[in-house]
């Protein structure tokens, strides 16, 4: 069911946007929540929207602007699953920060009803592909598929994928998969220091026989509470995973996990696509140095191309200290993304991946772990107002 939510005190606004839908056949539902004037109330507004089915919340009209954005921001946290266009006057900054705070769209005042049908039409069009993407799955709002890909190899990727999935797994155990798309030098089982019994490649390989209940026979267990999905024995194997294969192992993985982090191998290869392409969120990484922060850029450029840039988007810089390279803000300012979790340059990621015991366990007070720990925050449901917004494009 297709339900557009109307944040506004505007009355008669709802049979408003009713009338642009009526023909041909039946439009979507259309509900408007009503605000009271208290600031804290954004919490019991969030709450009173419908749990299920597709729905777009129109942010406004009439709302005042920095109100509009808390409110986006809180919907961005709370509830991923939804879509959010903004009904405000459009100056580029406005849009710039409607955009940052997780709008899909924006509509000023004074638009025509066709081009009100487009952008709501365009919202739900988002919400169903997303939809199809995780496999019919997005019943939970809070699941979430968080693919790290980087265009350089030895970025950090799977020192952060494993410490990122150990961080949810102290808050969510059990409820975290970490699988290995690095399907030819995968090193999760390094990382974790596992030693699997069966790999990607054996769940891959038993195809219709496996559901949500037998798959976590191909999973490894860790402490922490984390199952990994290890990648194959031999590079050899990689040969034989289809994209399609690979994308009912996330599907499959994304009915009994809440949280599935999946580690990809340097540069956007076919299962980094897959991955992506299954993913609420993306993880994009590098390090300072020149080649690096080049390569994001055009990956950017290439995963906005290929319609990718629905996802939300998380920028990763790793070794963000680093004496080489580039500081912080020219990498910002070149990428054109917020850096949403920086990681120092230090020998405790090494020490910890070489004994496959990652810092957010080994050694949590340090930066690089509470910094890791306090990113992974961000995908647990949270209180309202303390909640921080996802990673966005800055531009
Ligand atoms: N912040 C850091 N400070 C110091 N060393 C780090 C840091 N992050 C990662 N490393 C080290 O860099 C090396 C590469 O890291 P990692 O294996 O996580 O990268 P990757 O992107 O997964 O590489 P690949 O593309 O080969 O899979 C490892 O030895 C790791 O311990
Ligand atoms: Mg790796």
């Amino acid at each position: 069911m297709s339900i557009i939510a109307i944040i506004s005190d505007r009355p008669g606004i709802e049979d408003e946007i009713r009338a642009i839908f009526v023909q041909p056949g039946p439009g979507p539902d259309v509900a408007r929540v009503p605000l009271s004037g208290s600031k804290s109330d954004i919490g019991r507004l969030i709450a009173a929207l419908p749990a299920g089915g597709d729905v777009v919340v129109l942010v406004g009209p009439g709302l005042e602007a920095q109100r509009s954005l808390d409110i986006l921001k809180a919907l961005d946290q709370e509830r991923p699953d939804i879509v959010s266009v903004l009904a405000a006057q459009a100056d580029p900054t406005m849009l710039q920060r409607a955009i940052a705070a997780g709008a899909r769209g924006l509509l000023p005042p004074g638009s025509q009803p066709e081009q009100v049908a487009a952008v709501l039409n365009d919202a739900l069009d988002v919400i169903a592909r997303r939809r199809v993407a995780l496999g019919g799955t997005a019943e939970d709002p809070r699941k979430r598929v968080l693919a790290v890909v980087s265009a350089k190899g030895g970025t950090g990727k799977t020192s952060v994928a494993a410490n990122l999935a150990v961080a949810l797994a102290t808050a969510a155990p059990g409820q975290v998969a970490l699988v290995d798309f690095d399907l030819q030098f995968g090193d999760v089982e390094y990382a974790l220091r596992l030693k699997p019994e069966l790999t990607i490649a054996d769940l891959a390989r038993a195809g219709d026989r496996v559901d949500s209940t037998s798959v976590k026979a191909f999973l490894t267990p860790h402490p922490s509470g984390v199952f990994a999905l290890c990648g194959p024995a031999r590079p050899v194997e990689a040969e034989t995973l289809t994209g399609e294969m690979l994308g009912n192992v996330i599907e499959l993985l994304s009915k009994d996990f809440r949280y599935i982090v999946i580690d990809t191998a340097g540069g956007i290869d076919d299962a980094a696509l897959v991955a992506m392409d299954h993913a609420t969120d993306i993880l994009l990484m590098s390090s300072t140095d020149i080649p690096s922060v080049r390569a994001i850029q055009k990956t950017v450029e290439a995963l906005t191309a290929i319609g990718l840039d629905d996802r939300q988007w998380h920028y990763v810089l790793n070794r963000s200290d680093a004496k080489v390279g580039l500081d912080s803000e020219d990498v910002k300012q070149a990428v054109g993304l917020d850096i949403d979790l920086s990681v120092p340059d230090t020998r405790i990621m090494t020490l910890a991946m070489n004994q496959g015991s990652p810092v957010v366990e080994s050694d949590p007070k340090s930066p690089a772990a509470r910094a890791i720990a306090g990113f992974a925050t961000k995908f647990l449901p949270a209180p309202v107002e303390s909640g921080r917004k996802l990673g966005r494009r800055s531009k």
